[in-house]
């Protein structure tokens, strides 16, 4: 448990707040990389953006680290005790303790992402069904798929327990939280791996700063300034390697099968399958007969089609077909579909 324990100024002693021209105090967590960090070497993005505003608004200024692990209990201990003027790095949620604090414009989209091996094809997370998917102990992103089904899901106590899990190959890809996935990749792995952003509730949100209720004054400063900064602010996010693009969907809806789609999946199937399962699909060997699908497996039939294909039956003499993407796949199913016996 992470107790506040931290609390350094820095700078020369006393400095006013901002709003008498003299300062901006900011609160911060020290050690939260690539948030926030105290000490010399990178300072975290917060930090980063907290001194162009502090430069656009002519005033110097002073940090007051706290530890945020409790979120609410760090804004309570810092912004609200007046040891600082601005906290960055709080939910833009009209809702979030509104009693007691105002917040600027979000200037920062977080949120969970899935990190992979580049040459693993997924378009949504359910196309990652049959991989092992490494989640964080009651995290959102494991909440979500336990409710969802049907994922392989191997649970770690944190993000980086679950990166380096990844990296040493026990799993296929995590579900971890996007800017720690983004800044490991960007930092100790070269780039090698994916990181996108997953869209869904509660999976995404938007940093803003909050301040105390009557500093509406100060607040609408920050709020140009961070309009203006808008370059900067991304330029930021890509050097600590945050995850940026469009928010990948939990599934793919199927595209419906139409004619091309079909043939498209024929000729792939006759290129790929068929000196197994023979020409079109049409295989006199029952277990063979991918026709017979629908009246063997009834309603799961797609799925044992998507599953068997990806991950193969090594030891039936079904190999693996993990080379083709999830376009691909897909379209042999609308093949195979299209040429099922009716009973
Ligand atoms: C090297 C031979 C071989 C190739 C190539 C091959 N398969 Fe198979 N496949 C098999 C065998 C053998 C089985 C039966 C496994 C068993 O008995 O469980 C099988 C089973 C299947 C099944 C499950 C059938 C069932 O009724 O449970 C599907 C679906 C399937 N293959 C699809 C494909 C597709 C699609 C391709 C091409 C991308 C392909 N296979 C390529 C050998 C092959």
């Amino acid at each position: 448990m992470l107790v506040p324990i931290v609390l350094i100024a820095l700078g020369a002693g006393a400095v006013e707040a901002a709003s008498d021209g003299a300062g901006l105090r900011l609160c911060g967590d020290p050690d939260n990389l690539p948030f926030s960090h105290a000490g010399d070497g990178e300072r975290g993005i917060y930090v980063d953006v907290a001194e162009h505003v502090a430069a656009r608004l002519g005033v110097r200024t002073e940090y007051v680290w706290w530890h945020t692990a409790y979120g609410k209990r760090a804004i309570r201990n810092t912004l609200l005790a007046d040891r600082c003027d601005a906290f960055f790095g709080v939910p833009h949620d009209p809702d979030f303790m509104s009693r007691d604090l105002i917040l600027t414009r979000p200037f920062l989209d977080v949120g969970w992402a899935i990190i992979a091996p580049r040459a693993l094809e997924f378009s949504s997370v359910d196309d990652l069904k049959a991989r092992r998917l490494a989640v964080v102990f009651r995290s959102t992103p494991q909440l979500l798929l336990a409710s969802r089904g049907g994922f392989r899901t191997v649970t770690f106590r944190t993000d980086e327990a679950a990166l380096e899990a990844l990296v040493a190959g026990e799993v296929d890809a995590a579900f971890v939280w996007g800017p720690t996935a983004g800044y490991h990749n960007h930092t100790k792995l070269g780039g090698a791996y994916r990181v996108v952003l997953v869209a869904g509730e509660g999976l995404q949100w938007q940093a803003a700063v909050a301040l105390r209720k009557g500093r509406e004054d100060l607040r609408d400063r920050i709020d140009d300034a961070l309009a203006a900064l808008r370059p900067e602010i991304r330029r930021a996010a890509e050097r600590y390697g945050f995850p940026a693009g469009p928010a990948m969907a939990l599934a793919t809806t199927t595209p419906a099968a139409d004619g091309d789609s079909i043939a498209a999946g024929r000729s792939l199937f006759n290129q790929h399958c068929s000196h197994c399962h023979a020409p079109n699909a049409m295989s006199p060997e029952p277990s063979r007969d991918l026709r017979r699908l629908r009246l063997r497996y009834g309603a799961v039939a797609a799925e044992v089609f998507y599953t068997t294909v990806t991950r193969g039956r090594p030891d039936k003499g079904m190999p693996t077909w993990s080379n083709l993407d999830t376009g691909a796949v897909q379209r042999l199913w609308m093949f195979v579909d299209s040429v099922q016996t009716p009973r």
